[in-house]
């Protein structure tokens, strides 16, 4: 008897007997966003829980591959989550090991408002000034032609995220961030799979962050990624991400440096151990290998997952352009920037005049799920009360997403009937 085999095929049969495959409308929510598993998942998942090594270990270093390889990256590091990310990129910045380009307490990063907080967060974590640029109301990216207004004596950086899926035009982010010598991350969280001007997005940063939350384009419950192509980075990001230590050995492997007795730093007692010398104030954000096993998996249909939305946002959007009358009146769409290629998360609305609460209201009680643009306007919200920032105008733009714009849902699971009966509703709700 082969016990592995036979678990992992009992595991198969027990997901395919009890988990959920179609969803009616009306009947069932239909939720913003979620997770797509199937088997081979949960076959992934049991295997690695049978292999009983459970930190990162041959699942994570196939997933850092392979996702790298994905991204266009040389380098993946694997993480506990895409706010562990976040904080991972902007900490490697930090790093004394950069000389004259270490981001310090006091120096300030250019970024918008109009987000998630765990992507601003890190700045202030360390003790950095944000300065909040507008973003355009019809694709919800940073006002590009306000960058130069945003520098200052102390800009190191510009960390943005891609918002929903929807580029912003990071080439001329890229070009402001060269032209002055600042570092660039993009948060790619919402957005695995887009593309600018023919490049994924990612790849015009010197670092690029993931999320792995279900919500997102690909799961492993929780996870997230920090992703580079400079060598340099990636050694400071493993640093920070293990405890801070000068020591790469992966989990379980000793003396991977070959001298591991033999290094001489200043201060410490001659020979001492690598494994314990620490070179950065850093954190452990690893994540488990059963994680990266569902990451494995996942990752092969990531491909598809994507298509899946951006097919359902092109249903959605000629479904409400054709049912909704004068939509240009009542609502103002998202679109991508001319050289963009989104992968859609959501499908956001802005509403130019109804108010927004009673429409969310009436579509939950069609058990239809929407979300906001996450935080609005994140210096309106109790966390940034009191802490230091600069603004550049009056983020007008930023208000109005706070105030009017909310999004649906283009989860892989739906297609054209769930998708009519969520344009049925929105016209209702919107139209009366
Ligand atoms: C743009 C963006 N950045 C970061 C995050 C945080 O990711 P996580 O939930 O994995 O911490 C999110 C979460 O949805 C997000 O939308």
């Amino acid at each position: 008897m082969n016990i592995k085999s036979d678990i992992l095929q009992l595991s198969k049969k027990f997901f395919e007997e009890t988990h959920k495959k179609s969803y009616v409308p009306g009947q069932d929510y239909l939720p913003a966003s979620g997770k797509v598993l199937d088997a081979e998942d949960v076959m992934a998942l049991v295997e690695s829980g049978l292999d009983a090594w459970l930190t990162a270990g041959v699942f994570a270093k196939k997933f850092e591959k392979d996702f790298a390889q994905f991204m266009g990256q040389k380098f993946c590091l694997l993480v506990n989550s895409g706010s562990s990310a976040n904080l991972l990129a902007f900490a490697t910045l930090t790093s004394p090991q950069l000389k004259e380009r270490q981001i310090k307490p006091g120096d300030e990063v250019i970024t918008v408002a109009a987000g998630f907080p765990t992507t601003v967060n890190p700045i202030f974590q360390h003790g950095c000034i944000p300065v909040f640029l507008d973003v355009s109301l019809d694709d919800f990216g940073v006002l590009t032609d306000q960058l130069e207004n945003a520098l200052s004596k102390k800009t190191k950086a510009v960390f943005i995220a891609h918002a929903l899926g929807n580029p912003y035009d990071v080439a001329a982010v890229k070009a402001f961030c060269d032209k002055h010598n600042l570092w660039l991350i993009e948060d790619c969280c919402d957005a695995v799979g887009a593309q600018y001007d023919n490049k994924k997005v990612g790849q015009y940063s010197h670092l690029c962050t993931v999320s792995f939350y279900p919500a997102h384009h690909m799961t492993m419950g929780e996870g997230g990624a920090v992703l580079t192509s400079d060598p340099q980075l990636k050694k400071i990001a493993e640093s920070f991400r293990d405890w801070g230590r000068d020591c790469w050995c992966p989990p379980g492997k000793d003396n991977t440096c070959k001298k591991r007795w033999d290094w001489d730093f200043d201060g410490l007692p001659e020979g001492y151990d690598h494994k314990y010398i620490y070179t950065h104030i850093g954190y452990n954000l690893k994540a488990t290998d059963m994680q990266a096993a569902v990451g494995c998996t996942q990752l092969k249909k990531l491909p598809g997952f994507i298509e899946k939305r951006n097919k359902n946002y092109k249903i959605l959007r000629a479904q409400l352009e054709s049912k909704l009358k004068n939509h240009k009146e009542e609502i103002i769409f998202c679109d991508a920037l001319p050289k963009a290629s989104p992968s859609w998360f959501g499908f956001p609305i802005t509403l130019k005049e109804k108010n927004r609460t009673p429409i969310l209201k009436y579509l939950e009680s069609q058990k239809i799920g929407s979300r906001l643009l996450f935080g609005g306007n994140l210096i309106r919200q109790p966390l940034y009360k009191g802490q230091n920032f600069r603004v550049i105008g009056d983020l007008k733009n930023t208000d109005k997403i706070m105030n009017s714009t909310f999004w649906v849902g283009l989860w892989p699971a739906f297609d054209e009937s769930h998708l009519n009966y969520i344009s049925d509703h929105l016209v209702k709700a919107i139209q009366g």
